[in-house]
């Protein structure tokens, strides 16, 4: 039988709720698939500190580089959130690991699914039929460019600083991806950035454009920003998928997650040009809800399926995943953050036991 070695990263706050029922989705995708799958639960974000004094330790990223694909909850702890405000000092953990596997190409698809279009707070016109890919870059821009910290500037003003700064080579494959991505999908990519005010811009503008000259069958076409924010909730419809930088990337695929309903649904992939890949749910660690039962582990299980899909190249494995999910909505069960009326309200666990009844159903039908 098949076997792949999948480093589970659980992290802070519902991360650990929410990767261990994705870890049973697997396990059990994989029995009926006949791939086997052995686990390595490593230590990240506020979990680590408590453990050994640093967000990231050593042995967490080389176990993560030397597996086949890497499962990450989230990061991010109540307590370390504090800390920062008065240390100035945050917790870089999971951009360190971005770095580390070098996962430049960060895949956030935003589906809204027929069972959840009530779910949205807009109008059911407006995002019925939504079916949009954003690929942000991950690894360059102002997260990662140098300099930056806190000093004086020339008037001996206190000062906190960052740099936006793109390199040909981070735009050219990140394009690369994109433009491939739009050809499989409907042929439409579009380019968001500020190429009206920054050179930064300007500069992803141009390559971007001399990309295209490989895939004269993708209509590329350029938006600012400020106006893309508003087009995303005006229009989602007109566009199909969506190349940005890395700080446009993050705001702009928060905001799009509103229009399926729920960030609680929302998966990625984040790839490298080769090594493992990271597959998280978009959404944070929600300390204020962490422990309770309570969180969508759908996210985190849709990022197991894309982790299957675009990590493991086991496509059948994610369709069955996500075909789980789809029934598992239409028999009726919601977490908080999705339900309407008339259904039923479930919490974390229970979601993800009717997921596996679900996969077990489709198995014996099919
Ligand atoms: C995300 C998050 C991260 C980001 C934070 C936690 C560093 O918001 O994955 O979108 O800004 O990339
Ligand atoms: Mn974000």
């Amino acid at each position: 039988a098949k076997s792949y070695n999948i480093t589970l990263l659980p992290g802070d706050g519902i991360g650990p709720e929410v990767i261990s029922v994705a870890k049973n989705v697997l396990n059990l995708v994989g029995s009926i698939q006949g791939i086997e799958f052995k686990f390595n639960e490593m230590p990240i974000g506020g979990a680590a500190m408590d453990l050994s004094g640093v967000s990231l330790p050593e042995e967490t990223l080389t176990a993560a580089k030397q597996s086949d694909a890497v499962l990450l909850g989230a990061i991010g702890r109540y307590k370390w959130d504090k800390m920062e405000r008065h240390d100035l000092k945050a917790d870089t953990s999971l951009l360190h690991l971005r770095g580390g596997l070098k996962v430049f190409a960060n895949l956030r698809p935003v589906l809204v699914l027929p069972q959840l279009v009530d779910s949205s707070t807009l109008k059911k016109e407006v995002v019925e039929g939504v079916d949009l890919m954003i690929i942000r870059e991950l690894t360059g821009d102002i997260y990662f460019g140098k300099p930056k910290g806190y000093g004086t500037d020339e008037n001996g003003n206190e000062i906190g600083f960052n740099t936006e700064v793109y390199a040909a080579y981070e735009i050219d494959r990140v394009a690369r991806i994109a433009f491939e991505t739009a050809r499989k999908r409907s042929g439409k990519l579009c380019s968001i950035d500020k190429a009206n005010v920054l050179e930064a811009s300007m500069f992803w503008r141009k390559r971007v454009i001399a990309i295209s000259v490989e895939y004269p069958d993708v209509e590329l076409s350029h938006m600012f920003v400020d106006n893309a924010a508003m087009q995303l909730v005006r229009n989602p419809k007109q566009f199909d998928t969506i190349v940005t930088n890395n700080i446009f990337g993050d705001i702009l695929s928060d905001e799009a997650s509103m229009i399926t309903g729920s960030i609680g649904m929302l998966p990625s992939a984040s790839l490298a040009a080769s090594g493992p890949g990271l597959f998280e749910p978009i959404h944070g660690s929600a300390p204020d809800i962490a422990g309770q039962d309570k969180a969508n582990p759908l996210a985190t299980i849709l990022s197991a399926a894309m982790l299957l899909k675009h990590g493991l190249g086991e496509k059948k494995a994610a369709d069955r995943i996500e075909l789980a999910v789809l029934n598992t909505l239409d028999r009726g069960f919601r977490t908080s953050d999705i339900y309407s009326l008339g259904n039923k309200l479930v919490g974390c666990k229970e979601m993800g036991e009717q997921v596996l009844k679900s996969l077990d159903a489709k198995t014996h039908a099919s």
